[in-house]
């Protein structure tokens, strides 16, 4: 269809589950719209690229569907164009009836305990996006040299970076990890991991199915204290209700009781500890030990179950501390923000400006950064789907320059080296062809160059046509 003659013109900000559980319900539900989908990286697809563990390759499947969407004639998809730095929110208003804002929760949530930020210490969301190579993160260089590691937090994300500390560079080469962290860990000397939770078994945020991969590693044992499986009264309440804590504490109880096979790697979960200060070595920058408090749980008036701590400290030696207690988002420039959740103040997906809390003509908001970093991949179908039925009740404001060229233009003339899914399906034939090379599900181009290379020869050069710049306008210009 002619995308002149669309009615309807919507700039998705960001290619991650979200974006494209958002382009897909406008699909749906309107033949005459049109959607231009944008991500800051050259490839897209968010946090099941750059997130999900490398070793999950099966849920990775969902970009089948994704690819389908983007196939659609009335979408393009912008790669390697930050909203924010690139094109800002006024221009795209200037474009389209509707901007939705799905770009995620990329940040870390910070523990707020001296010696966070010495050496050896770091957030999860590093250590996770170092190891699936986004190129941001490449230089991260986790120190891999120390025996013992500790992961604070009991959520899918602790599991998974202990999971990865834990498996055998063997079982890890079967996966599609970075080659620079295949490297890295083949050489880690880790060999005690420990994944510390504030709270009890019962209150363990991972799912089971993560839990039980650590009875199947290759060199690894598990081990669960039993005195941390004896419960409180709440705990067991809480049990009787829900099935997935129910299933994890048969797990863990299986766990408990499970010889040990010698491995040369340990997995131990411990509970009802908190952090409360990294210490360093002599040198005074590098993680030697952190200190930990014992907690007891107390139940709160609603019936769930907090954690006090108790005085009593433990010292546990860590040369390597990973920070798993949640994602944070961070502000889009001409969005409004809610700094406390880090997600844009929203209502059912309509963006509500920060104080007086009036919507925002044609802005919207889906995914991790309207609701919080919390919920699977098909948790954005549900949200994604309010959204749209949000903004399809709407009366949208008119773009001044609706013309489906002119964002083109004007990522042309700013010399932004933009790329296409065409482009993008080059990235990925050459990633599969690399990986069935080493027997690998893929090999992934790490640095924005190689991928942008891999990305075909189509590219716009800056360099070729250093005349035309257009200055990036503050969002007051508009
Ligand atoms: C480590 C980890 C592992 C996970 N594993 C699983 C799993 O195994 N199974 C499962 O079901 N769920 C998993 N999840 C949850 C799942 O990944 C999320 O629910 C989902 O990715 C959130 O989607 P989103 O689109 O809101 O955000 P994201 O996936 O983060 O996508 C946001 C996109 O926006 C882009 N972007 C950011 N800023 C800008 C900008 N300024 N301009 C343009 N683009 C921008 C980003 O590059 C990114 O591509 C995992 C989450 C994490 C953190
Ligand atoms: N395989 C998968 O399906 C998969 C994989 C990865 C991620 N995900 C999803 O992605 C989302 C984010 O996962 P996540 O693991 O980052 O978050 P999460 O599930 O919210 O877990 C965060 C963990 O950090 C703990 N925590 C928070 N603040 C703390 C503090 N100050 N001190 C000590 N512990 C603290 C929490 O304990 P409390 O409970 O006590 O607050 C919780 O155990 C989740 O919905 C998850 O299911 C899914």
């Amino acid at each position: 269809m002619d995308d002149m003659t669309s009615a309807l013109r919507v700039a998705v900000v960001g290619a991650g589950p979200s974006g494209f559980y958002t382009a897909d319900a406008l699909l749906k539900a309107r033949s005459d719209v049109s959607v231009d989908i944008f991500d800051r990286l050259p490839a897209p697809f968010g946090l099941v690229r750059y997130g999900v563990a490398p070793d999950h390759q099966k849920i990775k499947s969902v970009t089948a569907m994704y690819a389908r969407t983007a196939s659609d004639p009335r979408v393009r998809f912008w790669g390697n164009v930050e909203i924010g730095r690139d094109v800002t929110v006024a221009e795209l208003q200037r474009h389209y009836h509707a901007v939705v804002f799905a770009y995620g929760a990329p940040d870390d949530r910070r523990l707020g305990i001296p010696g966070e930020d010495l050496v050896g210490s770091l957030p999860a969301t590093d250590f996770v996006a170092w190891y699936n190579g986004h190129p941001d993160y490449a230089e991260v260089e986790p120190p891999l040299d120390g025996e013992n590691a500790v992961v604070i937090g009991v959520g899918n994300v602790a599991v998974d970076v202990a999971r990865i500390l834990a498996k055998t560079a063997d079982e890890l080469a079967r996966s599609d990890i970075a080659d620079h962290a295949l490297d890295a860990l083949r050489a880690s000397q880790v060999r005690d991991v420990v994944i510390a939770g504030r709270r009890g078994p019962a209150e363990a945020k991972f799912t089971t199915k993560e839990l039980r991969e650590f009875g199947e590693l290759d060199g690894a044992d598990v081990y669960v204290d039993p005195r941390d499986l004896v419960l409180h009264p709440a705990s067991e309440r809480f049990l009787a209700e829900q099935q997935t804590a129910q299933r994890n504490v048969e797990v863990m109880r299986g766990f408990a009781a499970r010889p040990a096979r010698g491995m040369p790697r340990r997995v131990a979960f411990r509970f009802l500890y908190s952090p409360r200060s990294i210490e360093s070595d002599p040198s005074g920058e590098r993680v030697a030990a952190i200190t930990m408090e014992r907690n007891e749980l107390i139940e709160r008036q609603d019936g769930s179950l907090a954690s006090v701590g108790t005085g009593e400290l433990e010292r546990w030696p860590a040369q390597l501390v990973l920070r798993s207690v949640g994602y944070h988002g961070s502000p889009m420039p001409g969005a409004p923000f809610d700094e406390q959740r880090g997600v844009i103040p929203n209502e059912r997906g309509r963006v509500l400006a920060r104080h007086a809390g009036a919507p925002l003509p044609g802005l919207y908001t889906a995914g991790w950064i309207k609701r919080g970093p919390n919920g699977v991949i098909g948790t954005n179908k549900a949200d994604a789907m309010e959204t749209v039925a949000t903004l399809l009740t709407d009366d949208l404001p008119s773009p001044n320059d609706p013309r489906p060229e002119a964002i083109e233009h004007l990522l042309h003339r700013r010399g932004v080296d933009s790329i296409d899914f065409e482009q993008w399906r080059r990235i990925d034939r050459l990633e599969l062809t690399l990986g069935k090379e080493q027997g690998r599900p893929r090999v992934k181009l790490v640095s924005r160059s190689d991928l942008l290379s891999a990305a075909g020869d189509a590219l716009y050069d800056p360099d070729e046509d250093p005349g035309i710049t257009v200055p990036i306008p503050t969002q007051d210009d508009d």
